[in-house]
């Protein structure tokens, strides 16, 4: 029962949390709810009814326990003149014994029947019918998001279709993750050598905001997640847009040799210039708006503070400072730019 109650308790907490860490770093995300109580789709919905009831249950025996202590306490205090000694014992009332063991096997029993049903309404094993299907590879200390039927691959912020069903498979490329955007559905763990899968129906076009959920090194609180439900018909256009091959601008040249020169193109992706995997697919950079998996907002600004060393903005991160110098950096930032 306390466990139950303690998992809610610690929900809520790492629900506010993950928003006052977003809150403190640069400002990035917009400042859209991450509350789990606002959920935008069936899943997430059946998770916050689920914690009502659980909340619900867990408040009702916290207070009667209070209000019978509060009673002993006033009842039986120690009075002037009161009898000396110890009052009187009293062993083995049956029908005390069984009270308070049939009482809290109930309660255990509703839970569990309950936690069962949303499960089975939560965790579909085969993907729902029309489902677009992404696969999510949780990184140090990023998201790659492959839409393998599409052709189209990207980082760190997932762009669905409002209204239809988003089947996820979860892999990691290192260590475990945890995939947890509240309004939109619960969390799953992202394992190495282990497939996981989540679902969910996004029902309103918007922003929602996430947090790596599993502690998973140095930047797991900069592991932000994002997912943007555009309109089917914008979603379609993304799409569209993503499947462009890069642009090649002459202005941009010096810097694109740049890239292809140090070993920048051996961790990303360049579509038609590098095949790294290492690192977030570039191919259309641009068409992102946060840098580092939510850290801070992408921007000239940032991205030549990001390259110059990407510890300034996410310290212990994977990427090593390439030392260039100042025209080198201009040059590199030009190209970057131009990856729409
Ligand atoms: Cu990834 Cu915590």
């Amino acid at each position: 029962m306390r466990l139950a109650l303690l998992s809610v308790i610690v929900a809520m907490m790492c629900s506010s949390s993950s928003q006052g860490a977003t809150d403190s770093l640069v400002v990035c995300l917009p400042d859209t709810t991450n509350n789990m109580f606002e959920p935008v789709s069936q899943s997430a919905r059946e998770i916050r009814e689920l914690s009502w009831l659980v909340l619900g249950i867990c408040a009702a025996i916290g207070l009667v326990v209070e209000a019978v202590l509060v009673w002993s306490i006033l009842r039986f205090r120690a009075r002037p003149h009161a009898a000396k000694g110890e009052p009187s014992q009293v062993y083995g009332s049956n029908s005390v014994e069984i009270a308070w063991t049939v009482v809290p096997c109930v309660i255990v029993f509703v839970l569990t029947l309950a936690t069962v049903r949303t499960i089975r309404e939560v965790e579909l094993t085969e993907p729902p019918s029309g489902a677009l299907m992404v696969i999510a590879i949780g990184h140090q200390w990023w998201w790659e998001y492959r839409y393998e039927a599409e052709g189209v691959v990207t980082a760190n912020e997932l762009v669905v279709p409002v209204g239809r069903p988003v089947w996820l498979t979860l892999l990691s490329a290192d260590v475990i993750h945890s995939w947890w955007v509240p309004r939109l559905t619960g969390k799953t763990d992202l394992v190495p050598n282990w497939t996981n899968h989540t679902w969910f129906n996004a029902e309103q076009a918007g922003i929602y905001k996430g947090q790596c959920a599993e502690y998973c090194g140095t930047q797991h609180g900069g592991m932000f997640l994002r997912v943007e439900a555009r309109a089917p018909a914008e979603f379609a256009a993304w799409i569209e847009e993503q499947k462009q091959p890069a642009s090649v601008v002459m202005a941009a040249e010096q810097g694109h040799q740049l890239f292809t020169e140090l070993a920048c193109m051996n961790c990303h992706e360049v579509v038609g210039t590098s095949d790294g995997t290492f690192g977030p697919s570039l191919t259309h950079l641009m068409s992102r708006s946060t840098i580092g998996s939510g850290v801070a907002p992408l921007d000239r600004d940032t991205l030549r503070l990001w390259i110059a060393d990407p510890s300034n903005l996410k310290p212990g991160c994977n990427m090593p400072s390439l030392k260039l110098n100042d025209e080198e950096l201009d040059a590199m930032v030009g190209y970057l730019l131009t990856l729409r």
